[in-house]
């Protein structure tokens, strides 16, 4: 039987969390940490799933009750997927989709969307159905907001186009970056924070004080828009004094947490030009932007402030099939 497998990075967000879920412009780098997905057409009906790495095993679903009754969350974003797929483009053969995964899941690099962008692009490409990425995109962030309600679709972005992109919802504008190197360093937290929940606090919080948060928003937004001309210029110094205040923003809509400014202040006091929360912030990653010459140093000085330093690659390869 016929069978495709595609691969998909995740995804780390170096400026504008929070703001980019109103519209505002953030800016995204993909992780070189991929997820598999092989989708193979079947002869019996209905969708069957083997995810292991994502702690499904034998999940099977009839066609007609996708998206519905109890859904594993790590089996949701492939299953509203799929759903969506067959409404555009209605098939009568059912499909096994199985995956690997480079990654954990705990870190905070979007293996929800990365996994949702990996089995669209196998899935389409199965049945030689030609997507532009923003068609690609748009089938996807369709179903993280039919699984989540909330979502900017920045990390399905970096999983489709990859490299690093400066990015508007609902990738209104996706420009790439042109520097080719960052000299980052990624903290682990050690605490696995909860997206929507921390979406929603902020929401409340733009409730109760519209014109203090949105202030906060387009003070994030003219950040990103320096920060995207200093990146471009290789000015490293200057990303790292845009990324601390950043931070303060993020601190004044309180998504950041003890852990995160102890690795924070670790990164800086071994000589970090400037450092940040990652995401959504309450615990994930930190990212610090340093020389070159100093990533090891930080890295250390991250660790032994009780972080995990990950040595991962950036700017990797967006969505891309697998031979
Ligand atoms: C979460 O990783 C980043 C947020 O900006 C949410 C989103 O953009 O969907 C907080």
């Amino acid at each position: 039987m016929k069978s495709i497998t595609a691969s998909a990075p995740g995804k780390l967000m170096l400026y504008g969390d929070h703001a980019v879920v109103y519209g505002k412009p953030c800016i995204v780098t993909a992780v070189d940490q991929r997820i598999y997905v092989t989708v193979h057409l079947n002869e019996k009906k209905g969708f069957h799933l083997d995810a292991p790495d994502l702690g499904v095993s034998g999940y099977i679903k009839d066609q007609k009750k996708l998206g519905k009754d109890e859904i594993p969350k790590a089996v949701a974003f492939i299953e509203h997927c799929y759903k969506r797929f067959l409404e555009k483009y209605p098939q009568s053969q059912g499909i096994s989709v199985t995956t690997k995964s480079d990654f954990s899941s705990l870190f905070g690099f979007g293996s929800s969307s990365a996994v949702t962008v990996a089995f669209a692009k196998a899935l389409t490409t199965l049945y030689e159905i030609e997507l532009s990425n923003k068609e690609l995109f748009d089938v996807c962030y369709q179903a993280v907001i039919d699984v989540q309600g909330v979502g900017s679709g920045f990390d399905i972005a970096a999983a489709i186009w990859g490299g690093t992109i400066y990015y508007v919802t609902p990738a209104k504008i996706v420009k790439p970056l042109t520097c080719h190197e960052l000299p980052l360093v990624v903290g682990y937290t050690g605490i696995k924070a909860d997206t929507t929940t921390l979406v929603r606090m902020v929401e409340s919080l733009k409730q109760q004080e519209p014109r203090r948060i949105e202030h906060i928003f387009d003070q994030i937004s003219n950040i990103v828009d320096t920060a995207f001309q200093a990146m471009n210029e290789n000015d490293w110094e200057k990303a790292g004094e845009l990324m601390n205040q950043n931070q303060e923003l993020l601190r004044e809509l309180q998504v950041s947490s003890v852990k995160i400014e102890q690795l924070i202040t670790a990164a800086q006091q071994a000589g970090a030009y400037g450092a940040k929360l990652s995401g959504a912030g309450g615990g994930d990653c930190i990212i610090a932007i340093c020389e070159k010459e100093s990533m090891q140093h930080i890295g250390k000085a991250v660790e032994n402030a009780d972080g995990k330093h990950l040595q991962v690659q950036l700017h990797a390869q967006g969505v891309r099939i697998e031979k």
